[in-house]
Formats: C-alpha cells, sequence, structure tokens
C-alpha cells in the first residue's frame, strides 16, 4: 500500500514513520508512506500558504493554490489512482468499519490542515472523503493522519507478527465487540487471581468466556456513552 501525507510540517512524521511497526513494515516493502511540503508549491516569494479570511474573523486559512496543485502533482507521481482524505473536525468520524474500508485501498492520499483550516474550494475541487479522529479540535492534521495510519498499518497483511491478533481486537468482525479481561503474569497480584478459567487449558470453555466478557464490557462501554454524550443540540 502507498500512503502519501501533504503536510506543512513533514519533519513531525520521521520519527514516527521509523519506529515499531511501521519502521519494519516499510523496511519490508509492505507500506510506502511519503510525505511532500505543501510549502513546495507556493508561487510567491515569501512562500506563503496561507492568507486571512475574506468577510473577516481570526485566524488564517490556507490558500487553495498550494494545496490543489500539491495534491494534484502527488497524484501524478505515481499512475495507482489515489483516494484523497482531507483530515477535518468536521469529517465523517473514524470508526474501525473505515479503517477497514482505507486499508483495502491500494493508495491514499492524506491532507493535513493548519491555521484554521482549508479555503472551501479545497474541498470543491478535490471532492475529498473528510475524515475527523472525534470531536475535538487539534492544531493541524498531522497527529490525525498518524492516526488513520497506524490504524490502518495494523490491518495489512505481515505487518503484524501474528495475524490473528487484529482479527480478536476491539471493534472487529461483525459484532464490533470491544475486547474482555485479559491477563498476563503473575498468576496473583495485590490479591487479585487471574480467572481460574483462563489456567483451565479448555479452549471451548476460555472461548465462550472471552466471547462473555466481551459482550459485558461492550455493554458497559454503551452504557456510558450513552449517559455521557452530550447531544450537539442541547446548547440552550
Ligand atoms: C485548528 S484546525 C481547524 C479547525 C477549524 N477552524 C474548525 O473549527 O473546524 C487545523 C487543522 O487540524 C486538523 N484537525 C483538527 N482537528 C481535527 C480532528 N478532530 N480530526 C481530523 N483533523 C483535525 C485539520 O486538518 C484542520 O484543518
Amino acid at each position: 500500500m502507498r500512503i502519501d501525507i501533504l503536510t506543512l510540517f513533514p519533519e513531525v512524521f520521521s520519527g514516527f514513520l521509523q519506529g515499531s511497526l511501521l519502521g519494519a513494515a516499510h523496511c519490508s516493502g509492505l507500506i510506502d508512506i511519503r510525505t511532500t511540503n505543501i510549502r513546495d508549491f507556493s508561487t510567491g516569494t515569501h512562500h506563503q500558504v496561507d492568507d486571512r479570511p475574506y468577510g473577516g474573523g481570526p485566524g488564517m486559512l490556507l490558500m487553495p493554490g498550494p494545496v490543489v496543485e500539491g495534491v494534484e502533482f502527488v497524484k501524478s507521481s505515481d499512475p495507482m489512482p489515489s483516494h484523497v482524505v482531507m483530515l477535518s473536525p468536521s469529517g465523517r468520524r473514524l470508526e474501525q468499519s473505515m479503517v477497514e474500508e482505507f486499508s483495502k485501498k491500494p493508495r491514499l492520499l492524506l491532507l493535513c490542515g493548519r491555521y484554521e483550516g482549508f479555503d472551501d474550494r479545497v474541498r470543491e475541487i478535490l471532492q475529498p472523503d473528510e475524515v475527523s479522529i472525534g470531536d475535538y479540535v487539534l492544531s493541524g492534521g498531522e497527529v490525525a493522519a498518524m492516526v488513520l495510519i497506524e490504524a490502518i498499518a495494523r490491518l495489512l497483511p505481515g505487518v503484524l507478527g501474528d495475524p490473528t491478533s487484529a482479527l480478536n481486537d476491539s471493534f472487529s468482525g461483525d459484532e464490533r465487540l470491544v475486547e474482555g479481561a485479559q491477563y498476563t503474569r503473575p498468576r496473583e497480584f495485590r490479591g487479585l487471581k487471574v480467572p481460574d478459567v483462563l489456567l483451565s487449558g479448555d479452549h471451548g470453555t476460555i472461548a465462550k468466556w472471552r466471547l462473555e466478557q466481551s459482550v459485558q464490557a461492550t455493554r458497559r462501554r454503551t452504557h456510558t456513552l450513552t449517559n455521557t454524550t452530550p447531544s450537539a443540540t442541547s446548547r440552550s
């Protein structure tokens, strides 16, 4: 899979891309991630990429020229078609099912905003898939892009040492359950013992117990979410 990232801060990605699973996946050719600086597509002498919003208001907006031209250039650098994703707080909220869809694409192009975001003509021209990583505002799309990349990479064949571990993760499978309680050594810690069933060696019973734990954890989470999520319209 190839992932292109368009950003004003390519240096932010260097440690992230070299470390751990992603570094290994890159070295073994499972994933090819490249960064491009949006500023390289600015035509002005001062390499300006942002300007004040028409109509007034705080902050600066990314100008359409460098962003659109940067995307067009990166797209044309490889005949493989790319799915353009704009990281944006107003996009559809990222979920595991979307990550699974993205992981099947041969090529993604991630567009990271900064300042107050993009001039809207970027969206009109590129018609990107707008993705948010949650209902809060970051200063830039870089961390959001890293979230997306890390979630996708886990699903690519060969990236995880044990391919079944992603299948058993939270939000995977048809039921989208979260993972239940898990334990490792020691058998007892501060008076808390590992449940006997996990030491029984009976794989059928263990699988049944794990499923029950998963269902209970999912119910607890659903209960917490429905009791704490404020409605967007509840402001008075
Ligand atoms: C400071 S934010 C712009 C916020 C914008 N003025 C608004 O109110 O929606 C700058 C950039 O950070 C990224 N960003 C911020 N929050 C995000 C989120 N929750 N999910 C994805 N990207 C986000 C986007 O790329 C955005 O263009």
